[in-house]
């Protein structure tokens, strides 16, 4: 049997279905409850799992770094023409954004990443990664083919939609903030509210995880050219030692957090770059040191942005070197905090309950990670969640940006399932639904 064939099928057993629900209960709002698991239901047939994991994998071999998505791209908008879904492109370079439903009010977006990472990937498996220092070491190839794997679901489903759904696969998430170019293009100006997830190897399969306000860290990067005078190593005097410089650099730095930050205001600053000198007798003209910093306001954050340019500079001259410090604001934009919507927060947990049980919702922690995310909640209330990827009795997976990072294929159908249904119920909800904008996150950064 062809696929369509037995998708229609499925679709009478669905009408059958819905039509058995309205009649064994008064109230039609049941049969809307029944959406998350009938979605599951249809996410987890063998065939649909089977072209999920099919497409996850054909990306998985073939990373793109941000902005450089041409094949990915093309390989979403094949499949988006295989199901007759309408979509704009190029958005945002690379993007592509897809409408499903009646192309009318309200507008609700889900979205994924399809970038990888300048990884050397080291897990030995069929589908490894062909392409050499490149990666999907952070699940944007899962995000990618449960997006997909939502349209469909919604494709199918279109008659039950009361509005339109706009599916926006992303470029650029790692650190190039491309979230930031697709609001830029204008695309997503009618759009109500946005969901998004990724994949994470703290909660089980099965199992999702969310808060309400903040969730993630703000972030951005530095680096620093630490200046001296190079000559010979036996002979200290007639030089000026960057190397030593930036070691007292990057130890001073170390004091923000721990002696200049409020200890409940949780804050990081990273130096993961020190380079200079490539002699045993030699003392280099100059080093050069970079980072991250998070924090979870704009103050904190604008203060450590302050304090490490000064850090820097001024250690730099305590040595005798001159330091120069570039914070890369054109190329890599400084990531705002990811803030769940309080009211889509509830609304999520809702339809989550309705999936998966309540007991397969944990409330997160926030994370000092970040999320390119972030730039769509500045504007319009969003949701973000983790999607549980463990396995019971299997070892434990690889965190993401590792390059033993792995994905358990089976948490695709409930990726794909979750975002369908938040579109679709988010369409018959009343309105508003969402909280008014978070103003006190939104216009900090
Ligand atoms: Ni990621």
């Amino acid at each position: 049997m062809s696929f369509c064939k037995w998708v229609s099928l499925i679709s009478i057993l669905h009408l059958l279905d819905s039509s058995l629900i309205s009649c064994s209960s008064s109230q039609s709002s049941n049969g809307v409850s029944q959406i998350p698991q009938r979605f599951l239901n249809f996410a987890q047939r063998d065939g649909f799992v089977d072209w999920m994991v099919g497409i996850r994998r054909k990306i998985h071999e073939h990373p793109e770094l941000g902005f450089e998505e041409i094949e990915t791209s093309k390989l979403v908008r094949a499949e988006l023409d295989k199901m007759g879904v309408s979509y704009k492109y190029p958005v945002a370079v690379t993007g592509v954004v897809g409408y499903v439903g009646t192309g009318q009010p309200p507008f609700v977006a889900l979205r994924a990443d399809m970038d990888a990472l300048p990884i050397q990937e080291m897990v030995e498996w069929e589908h490894k990664s062909k392409i050499p220092g490149k990666m999907h070491a952070c699940g944007h190839d899962a995000h990618t083919a449960m997006l997909l794997g939502a349209t469909k679901l919604l494709k199918e489903h279109e008659e039950e939609l009361k509005g339109t759904v706009v599916l926006v696969f992303q470029p650029a998430e790692e650190g190039r903030g491309g979230a930031k170019k697709v609001m830029e293009a204008g695309v997503l100006d009618n759009v109500e509210a946005i969901f998004g997830l990724h994949v994470a190897n703290r909660w089980e399969s099965g199992k999702v995880a969310s808060k309400e306000g903040p969730m993630l860290a703000a972030s951005g990067t530095f680096e620093a050219k630490i200046h001296g005078k190079g000559g010979h190593a036996a002979l200290p005097q007639f030089s000026i030692d960057p190397i030593l410089a930036a070691s007292h650099v990057i130890v001073s730095l170390q004091q923000l957090v721990s002696r200049e930050a409020d200890p409940l205001d949780s804050q990081v600053v990273t130096v993961a770059k020190f380079k200079g000198g490539d002699a045993f007798n030699v003392i280099p003209d100059s080093v050069t040191i970079g980072g991250t910093f998070r924090a979870f306001s704009s103050e904190s954050f604008n203060q450590l942005k302050k304090r490490i340019e000064q850090v820097i500079t001024s250690q730099a001259s305590v040595q005798r070197c001159n330091a120069t410090v570039d914070f890369f604001e054109e190329g890599r934009p400084f990531f705002p905090p990811t803030v769940n919507d309080k009211e889509l927060h509830r609304f999520f947990k809702n339809v989550t309950g309705e999936m998966l049980g309540m007991e397969n919702y944990e409330e997160t922690q926030p994370v000092m990670g970040a999320e390119d995310f972030a730039f769509y909640q500045e504007a319009k209330p969003g949701l973000f969640y983790f999607l549980g990827m463990e396995k019971e009795g299997h070892p434990r997976l690889e965190g993401g940006h590792s390059p033993y990072f792995r994905v358990n294929e089976g948490s695709l159908p409930y990726g794909a399932a979750l975002q369908a249904s938040l579109a679709t119920r988010y369409l018959l909800e009343p309105r508003p639904l969402h909280s008014s904008p978070q103003k006190s996150y939104k216009d900090e950064l």
